[in-house]
């Protein structure tokens, strides 16, 4: 069944939960599109676990683009939702729109993300009245790493907790269809999702949310540099995909790949007689 932003609003009404998933790349989100995921989010996490960043601001509109085009090939049913990357919307509303548009329009996505509350209300109504469908990011914003010196739970007393209930709700009014809780105690989750009637997608932010949401490398175990205490691993990758390479290599080296079921034949025997 074919997913979209209706899709997310009808869910919270029915009180079924959203699975979304992180993708970067045309095969794995084939997989995860025939797999039923309701959403591929194409987050700017990429700089983390495709391009090898620290963080994500260096990620460029350009990185964005290449990779939701990638996406957009690959994918049936799912609602491709893409990030904005850091200096795309926050220098003004202008860029916003204009920057949405074009993730929009030239890289195929239905729906964008940008990170922030309050303060980036008026970039998400003028992005939603361009008819561009918006989800919201709040609680911990990697992209504002920097002013919360580091990735840190949010939200963890009562003038903090506050500040992101306010900006659940202002980002609702401002038009976002749904909203992201990023680490974010799982009561105060909890309290968000039952006081807004978009559907929240948790990340590090308890089951009381409407939606899950991971990065696929963190939960295929293909990513290792540091591990949340929020993901959980649904296979081992990694291990995996060391040991069919040692393999390859060591039947390269030893002459044992390519054998003959992997060669061409020639019907006539007349290469023998090529000098
Ligand atoms: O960039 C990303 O992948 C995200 C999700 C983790 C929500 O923002």
């Amino acid at each position: 069944m074919k997913n979209t932003v209706m899709t997310f609003r009808q869910a919270k009404e029915k009180n079924e939960k959203l699975a979304v998933l992180t993708a970067y790349d045309y095969s794995t989100a084939k997989i995860m599109d025939e797999a039923g995921i309701n959403c591929i989010l194409v987050g700017d996490s990429l700089g983390n676990v495709c391009l090898g960043y620290k963080d994500t601001l260096p990620v460029t509109m350009e990185d964005m683009l290449h990779h939701t085009k990638a996406v957009a090939r690959a994918i049936n049913n799912a609602l491709l939702v893409t990030d904005m990357p850091f200096m795309s919307f926050q220098p003004s509303v202008y860029d916003a729109v204009t920057n949405a548009g074009r993730l929009v329009k030239e890289g195929g996505a239905a729906a964008i993300k940008l990170e922030g509350g309050r303060e980036v209300c008026p970039h998400i109504e003028a992005i939603t009245q361009a008819s561009i469908p918006v989800m919201a990011h709040i609680g911990l914003t990697p992209q504002s790493v920097r002013s919360f010196g580091g990735f840190k739970v949010q939200g963890k007393d009562e003038a903090g907790a506050r500040k992101i209930l306010d900006a659940a709700k202002a980002v609702e009014q401002a038009g976002a269809f749904s909203v992201v809780l990023e680490c974010v105690p799982a009561k105060l989750a909890a309290l968000i999702t039952r006081s807004v009637s978009i559907p929240t997608i948790g990340i590090g932010a308890g089951n009381a949310c409407d939606a899950q949401v991971l990065v696929y490398q963190d939960m295929l175990g293909l990513f290792t540099d540091f591990t949340p205490k929020f993901v959980k691993r649904y296979a081992s990758l990694g291990p995996q995909m060391r040991q069919a390479f040692t393999d390859y290599i060591k039947e390269v080296k030893e002459g044992v790949f390519p054998a003959p079921e992997h060669s061409f034949e020639a019907a006539e025997d007349f290469i023998d007689k090529l000098y």
